[in-house]
């Protein structure tokens, strides 16, 4: 046992919470906790960046295409019942691949943005700068959450980095600006939604291993 669990045990003894699973479940619960504050920081960014690449690349801030989909991004409309049904380790590793998913997806666009107009604007240089941000937010998160899996199962070997499958496929894209364009408000709004929902995730995990 490492030395700094120790003060946490006392602590619970202390407060006589040494249920039969103490101090597995506390500690297990401040890293959720941490996961989904970074997830409401992440979606924060999303929101943000969303927004002004509307206007500069939609140039319209509000934009809305409800009816516009990609169907290789993962689906937003899970289903409650069996989410509950999964172990607590099949539900993060949903989220790891999902989470992986949009990683590539931003890479991917990012890319594509870099390649439309060598000579930026500051504004376009600043959006581009965002994305990697934002990507770089999502490796955090993709990390905390692979040390969770590792913790609850030892089997699980973390990835040495989640840059990613480089035979990622994408799926056939559209040769037309405007459309590409419009693919990355897909990505962006798509993973706002996506992110609120993992926050949602992560608070209901973390309630669950505190009780
Ligand atoms: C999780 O964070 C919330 C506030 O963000 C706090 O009220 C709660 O006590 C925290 N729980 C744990 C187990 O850290
Ligand atoms: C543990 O991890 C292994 C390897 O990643 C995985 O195949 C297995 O399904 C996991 N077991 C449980 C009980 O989640």
């Amino acid at each position: 046992m490492t030395v700094w669990l120790q003060p946490i045990i006392l602590l619970c003894f202390l407060l006589n919470c040494v249920d039969s699973l103490a101090p597995f479940p506390v500690l297990q619960s401040v890293r959720y906790n941490n996961s989904f504050r970074l997830t409401r920081v992440t979606r924060t960014h999303v929101q943000m960046l969303l927004k002004k690449y509307k206007e500069q690349y939609l140039e319209n801030g509000h934009f809305e295409d409800r009816s516009r989909h990609l169907k290789d991004l993962p689906l937003l409309s899970t289903d409650f019942y069996s989410w509950l049904e999964l172990s607590d380790w099949e539900r993060l590793h949903a989220a790891f691949q999902d989470m992986q998913v949009y990683w590539n997806k931003l890479e991917w666009q990012r890319k594509q943005l870099e390649k439309e107009d060598r000579r930026r604007t500051t504004v376009q240089s600043t959006l581009l700068k965002s994305f990697k941000h934002i990507q770089l937010d999502l490796r955090d998160l993709l990390s905390q959450v692979s040390n969770q899996m590792s913790y609850i199962n030892s089997s699980w070997v973390k990835p040495t980095s989640p840059t990613m499958q480089s035979s990622f496929k994408q799926e056939a894209t559209s040769e037309i600006v405007w459309d590409r364009r419009v693919e990355g408000y897909v990505i962006l709004r798509d993973l706002d939604l996506y992110l609120t929902k993992l926050a949602r995730d992560f608070l209901l995990l973390a309630s669950k291993t505190h009780s």
